[in-house]
């Protein structure tokens, strides 16, 4: 369920309308709302503590929604965060998540990175190789303090919505295999600088079938059972994110109370401290992209073009995943519904968010909605083709707060520098 509707024939976010963040702050603009992001994070805690898990680290996944204003609303109702990059780190902490709930994870730490995550004391590191374990090692040693880590592992699971998301398969960059993880658990057990306290594994995203999550689970709940049989600690199990939403005309994802199910048959009896890192279930579904109808142009040979302010660069996941967004007009016109191509204005073919998608009338300066945009949307946003960076918008009840104004041209150019020579 999320906070997006139509009343009196325009689409609102919580009790604002569209209309009018887009007419204050211009489009296109991203909108996100505080009650849906506060549900969906409590109904997969409460399905979860409901299905048995004792206390468990939902760490959201920072890299769906950065947004200081989203991590901040998360944090309040106690979420931690899982992390990939020392700005991630800086911006949960900043954001009040406290460094005990922040899962440190990402293949290719730098030692400078592991340097700002020990010194911040996060509650784990996910070792994804050895030779990462090294570099934790030598790091932690040269600070003098003891790393807390966890051994992500690929348990070889096929899943996920698209091959470019898809992590869980042994081809894929991310983990160790069991066997190195047991065997570098063992050597780090006996390091002075590590402290290995769990696994961890996440095998893809946007995942609607629950056969494959439950498949990893249970490998890693034996992984736990074959470490402890080797007298090693094992405290927690990483269980990741991956959990799929429904983007229109998509196939249905599972609900967390399914998902909440699996978990707690696959870790039954196995008394660790169980840790998730859902982005997308979470973020998805509170986020819209507002945009602007700049022209609507009927080709004489036959396709009909819906030219919007928004492009790839504001919304990357249909040029990228061949992503299917739901897209709503603010202020829906009576008439027949006729197949748009919609597109943005740069210069890439790729600048394509659908192909004929049969919408209802819409002329130029009209309003329309990607929905499902709050996750991996903001985040992954850029300034191809000189285009300011997309703003983003929290709504709360009747308020709204501009949480990342729109930058000036101006302050655009500022931050490059001059060569020297030129
Ligand atoms: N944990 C780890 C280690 C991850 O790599 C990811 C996502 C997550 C958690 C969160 O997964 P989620 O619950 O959101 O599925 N940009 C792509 C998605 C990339 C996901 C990368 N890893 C998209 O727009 O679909």
């Amino acid at each position: 369920m999320n906070h997006f509707e139509l009343r009196g024939g325009e689409l609102f976010c919580e009790d604002v309308p569209l209309a009018e963040i887009a007419q204050a702050v211009g489009t296109p603009v991203y909108v996100y709302s505080t009650a849906t992001l506060e549900r969906h994070y409590t109904v997969l805690r409460e399905a979860l503590v409901a299905a048995g898990v004792v206390d468990p680290l939902i760490a959201f996944a920072v890299k769906a929604n950065s947004n200081l204003a989203v991590l901040r609303t998360l944090a309040r109702q106690g979420a931690g965060a899982d992390t990939v990059s020392e700005g991630e780190i800086r911006r949960a902490l900043a954001a009040g998540v406290p460094p005990e709930k922040i899962v440190f994870s990402g293949v290719g730490k730098t030692a400078a990175e592991i340097a700002f995550a020990l010194e911040a004391g996060v509650c784990e590191i996910n070792v994804e190789s050895e030779p990462e374990m090294a570099a934790v090692a030598r790091v932690a040693e040269r600070l003098g303090k003891r790393a807390t880590i966890a051994f992500r592992v690929n348990p070889d699971v096929a899943a996920g919505g698209h091959a470019k998301i898809a992590t869980g398969k042994s081809e894929n960059k991310f983990g160790v295999s069991f066997a190195e993880a047991e065997r570098l658990y063992a050597m780090a057990s006996n390091s002075a600088w590590l402290k290995p306290v769990g696994v961890a594994c996440h095998i893809g995203s946007q995942i609607t079938d629950l056969a494959p999550m439950a498949e990893a689970f249970e490998k890693m709940a034996g992984l736990v059972r074959r470490l402890r049989g080797e007298g090693l600690h094992v405290e927690r199990l990483d269980l990741g994110g991956g959990l799929g939403v429904p983007y229109f005309n998509q196939p249905e994802p599972p609900s967390p109370g399914d998902y909440a199910q699996v978990v707690a048959q696959a870790t039954q009896g196995l008394d660790v401290q169980l840790a998730f890192e859902p982005g997308r279930v979470i973020a998805a579904n509170a986020g819209v992209l507002l945009a602007e109808v700049v022209h609507v142009h009927q080709r004489p040979e036959g396709r009909l073009f819906l030219v919007l302010d928004a492009a790839m660069n504001d919304l990357l996941r249909p040029a990228m995943y061949d992503a299917y967004h739901d897209i709503r007009a603010v202020r829906p016109r009576e008439g027949e519904a006729r197949p748009y191509d919609v597109v943005g204005p740069v210069c890439e073919t790729g600048d394509t968010f659908t192909r004929d998608r049969a919408l209802p009338p819409f002329e130029a300066g009209d309003l329309v909605a990607f929905m499902s945009a709050g996750a991996y949307g903001a985040s992954m946003a850029s300034e191809y083709n000189s285009r300011l960076l997309v703003p983003e918008v929290m709504v709360k009840g009747d308020q709204f707060a501009i949480v990342r104004p729109r930058p000036t041209y101006e302050e655009m150019l500022a931050r490059e520098a001059e060569a020297p020579w030129l």
